[in-house]
């Protein structure tokens, strides 16, 4: 197994590989259920009944128009905004309406829109300010001192190398954050992500704004983090890449769910033409 930013899984990840039979018969249960989710704000339906699943291992892609309400239902289903009504199941376990904080320990992370770094920390920093501290607070970390908190930081700064390896910005570890590119940052927030360990990421338009180079090197990575056993849900514009990377596509419009195949099924199909220009 070669998959060096899974050397500290835990016993539900052995082998970085997702957890499928956990909460599930067999491990044909899906990973994300979403049921009849509702947000609104206000008069604005944003998201007005929508119903999805996400199996464990596979990329998912969520398209639509401007304002069909896909970052919402990331907001939502990611816990950065509670639901006005419906269900969300992560792993076989009812978790509408947990926070943000409690999601992201049970392995549910979200990127947003637009990227968010400290800018004022380094590339390096900004990783491991998202790391989870496991031994901060337990008698064993009190008690082992300076030993136990040394040996770890040593593990998040190499798991931070590694991720820093991956994504080709090992060079830019001590640069700060507030100097990197638009592509950069967005990538900075994607390994922030991977340093919280999700078993789901769900990524808001990772490809906006990045040269078609980047685009080709990302998906590659997201293909090998597939590989590894994370899933994804990813709201993407460019269709050409949800067609590559995602072998089921949820397309929604007004806030509702209007069709859901591969990228190839949706092209054919009417409401989605109808409501998005498919390219
Ligand atoms: N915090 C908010 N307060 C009020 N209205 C909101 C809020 N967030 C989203 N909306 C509205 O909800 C609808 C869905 O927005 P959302 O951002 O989810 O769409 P989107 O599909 O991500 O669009 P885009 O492709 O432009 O990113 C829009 O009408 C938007 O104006
Ligand atoms: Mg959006």
């Amino acid at each position: 197994m070669a998959n060096a930013l899974d050397e500290q899984a835990p016993p539900s990840l052995p082998g970085g590989v997702a957890v499928v039979g956990r909460g599930g018969a067999g491990g044909s249960a899906p990973l994300l259920r979403v049921e009849h989710l509702v947000k609104h704000y206000g008069g604005v339906r944003a998201v007005d009944g929508v119903s999805f699943t996400v199996a464990a291992g596979t990329i998912t892609g969520l398209i639509g128009p401007n304002g069909a309400g896909k970052s919402t239902v990331l907001s939502v289903v990611s816990g950065f905004t509670p639901p006005t009504g419906g269900r969300i199941w992560f792993d076989g376990r009812d978790v509408t309406g947990l926070p943000m904080h409690r999601l992201a320990r049970t392995g549910l992370v979200r990127t947003f829109q637009l990227a968010r770094v400290f800018g004022g920390l380094t590339t390096l920093e900004n990783l491991l300010v998202a790391a989870p501290r496991q031994r901060g607070l337990s008698p064993l970390g009190v008690l082992g001192g300076r030993f136990v908190w040394g040996a770890e930081e040593r593990r998040l700064v190499e798991r931070a190398r590694a991720l820093l390896r991956r994504f080709g910005m090992a060079s830019k570890a001590d640069d700060y954050a507030r100097t990197l590119s638009g592509g950069q940052k967005r990538a900075v927030e994607i390994m922030r992500c991977m340093m919280m360990r999700p078993r789901l990421l769900l990524l808001d338009e990772p490809m906006a704004g990045l040269s078609p180079r980047l685009v080709v090197e990302l998906e590659q990575i997201l293909v090998e983090l597939r590989d590894e056993g994370l899933a994804l849900l990813v709201v993407e514009h460019e269709l050409e890449t949800v067609d590559r990377l995602c072998a089921t596509v949820v397309a929604m419009a007004h806030g509702r769910v209007i069709a859901e195949g591969t990228m190839a099924d949706l092209r054919t199909r009417r409401e989605v033409q109808d409501s998005y220009v498919v390219g």
